[in-house]
């Protein structure tokens, strides 16, 4: 027995050996265990004794960091928020008592609650010189091209909160991104149509103040539909964290430099755009357009099962859950809340719920376990509030921002940073002698 496995059992340090077949030789790899969800292989003194990298590209099995901010049981759909369970925060609390839960650790007290949503409202102006950033756009941009720009360009105003060492800083830049987001997701959808920017309110909360600015007008006076301001907030809730995702992995990986989390929100936005991410909400409803109607479900379904047909089912499937997101669930419920308060009859609720239910029935579905995910049925909420559907995944940076900024904090307070540095299998040319131009065919 090895002198580590043997040091191994003394401490019961649980192990993996990996050996090399071809040389015989074996290494100990510690296994490290969580509060919940699978424990991991330590692999990294992995390349120092084996001379070997692992190969993962999508990181399909792959732990990129500890965290204590978000747990999903993909199995089971389980979503929890510093254990607390995403069901239970979306009936119960509030978007800016999940954002104290995940910056800080534990819901807040009403004391803290009440002070923290008071420092964010008193962020949510910003500085009267963005405004000329959106003059740059074509009005027909897309907002998330907008939001890129803006976002990013907040680190020219904000100097006093750029230090990532300063852990006040870090709480400024924190308190301002969160607050300041809503604002420029407001101001680009009024620049996309044409309307004049309105200023935010500091008498309303925060869903209500971004349903203020996105659709009151200085012609007359706007009244929020509480039953929409819940909505609003409740859908914010649902999109405000979800663990180690393409966003929030760019997130992290970006401020493994030291970059301002100006910046580091900047490119998480970017990656968020994408249609397999955060851009299926657009998606799903371009794609419930395109079938029109329930006749049309069985055609579409044939083409997201032919691997020569590009057409994926956008609002189905996800990495991690293998059965119900239970985010979906409680947006289902919602679109029938708002769309009953709204009197709405949309057929686009009647083709999702028809081709949920054709999808859960058939086998090609069943058996890659692909159910509804988050985007499912956002885009018909949002759809009957009045927001275009280029403005969805604008709607989930608003919310999204409060995890990226929580991970990112978290990132930065550990002892131990160090910059994200994957290495590769490489696959190009041997090294060979440069070729003068007049010699190349
Ligand atoms: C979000 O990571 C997160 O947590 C993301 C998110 C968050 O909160 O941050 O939850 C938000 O991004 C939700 C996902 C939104 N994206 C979509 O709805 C786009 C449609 N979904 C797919 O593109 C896909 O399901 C992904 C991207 C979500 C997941 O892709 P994976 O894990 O890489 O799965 P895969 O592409 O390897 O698919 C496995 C199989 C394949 O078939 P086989 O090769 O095994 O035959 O399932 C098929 C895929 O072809 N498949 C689908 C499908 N999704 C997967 N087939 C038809 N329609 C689909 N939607």
């Amino acid at each position: 027995m090895s002198a580590e496995k043997a040091a191994a059992q003394q401490t019961d340090q649980k192990t993996f050996t990996l050996t090399n077949d071809e040389t015989g030789d074996s290494i100990q790899l510690p296994v490290l265990e969580g509060t919940h969800g699978p424990a991991v292989i330590d692999i990294r003194k992995l390349y120092a004794e084996t001379g070997h990298f692992t190969f993962d590209p999508s990181f399909t099995a792959t732990g990129s960091c500890k965290s204590r901010l978000t747990f999903i049981d993909g199995e089971k759909g389980v979503l929890l928020h510093r254990g607390y369970t995403i069901e239970d925060l979306a009936e119960h609390s509030s978007f800016l008592s999940v954002a104290y839960l995940l910056l800080y650790g534990d819901l807040p007290t009403q004391e803290q609650k009440d002070k923290f949503e008071t420092d964010i409202t008193y962020h949510t102006m910003v500085n009267e010189q963005v405004n000329y950033f959106y003059r740059g756009f074509r009005r027909d941009a897309h907002p998330m091209a907008i939001m890129c720009g803006v976002v990013g360009a907040l680190a020219g105003f904000y100097h006093d909160s750029l230090d990532i060492n300063d852990p006040e800083q870090r709480e400024l830049s924190a308190q301002r991104l969160i607050a300041k987001i809503p604002t420029l997701g407001a101001m680009t959808h009024k620049y996309t149509i044409g309307q004049p920017f309105m200023y935010p309110r500091n008498d309303l909360n925060f869903a209500e103040n971004f349903l203020y600015m996105c659709f009151a007008v200085p012609a007359e006076p706007y009244v929020v539909n509480p039953v929409l301001a819940d909505a609003m907030d409740k859908i914010f809730i649902l999109h405000a964290d979800h663990e180690q995702n393409a966003s929030t992995s760019t997130v992290r990986l970006a401020g493994s430099s030291q970059a301002n989390p100006f910046a580091c929100i900047a490119a998480g936005i970017a990656s968020l755009w994408g249609p397999s991410h955060g851009g299926a909400n657009q998606a799903v409803l371009e794609m419930l357009e395109e079938i029109g109607s329930k006749e049309n479900i069985p055609e579409f379904i044939k083409r997201a099962k032919d691997k020569e047909d590009p057409f994926r089912l956008m609002g189905f499937g996800h990495r991690v859950y293998k059965n119900f997101d239970p985010r979906a669930q409680v947006l289902k419920k919602a679109a029938d809340d708002v769309l009953e308060e709204l009197g709405i009859e949309d057929p686009m609720l009647e083709i999702a719920m028809e081709l949920e239910r054709i999808a859960l029935e058939d086998e090609y579905f069943v058996k890659r376990q692909l159910y509804p995910n988050v985007d499912f049925y956002s885009g018909i909420i949002l759809r009957a509030m009045g927001f275009p559907t280029s403005m969805f995944t604008v709607l989930f940076a608003v919310a999204r921002t409060v995890g990226w900024i929580s991970q990112w904090k978290e990132m930065i307070e550990e002892p131990s940073l160090r910059i994200g540095r994957p290495r590769q299998l490489y696959t190009g040319p041997e090294q060979r002698d440069f070729v003068p131009i007049e010699k190349r065919k």
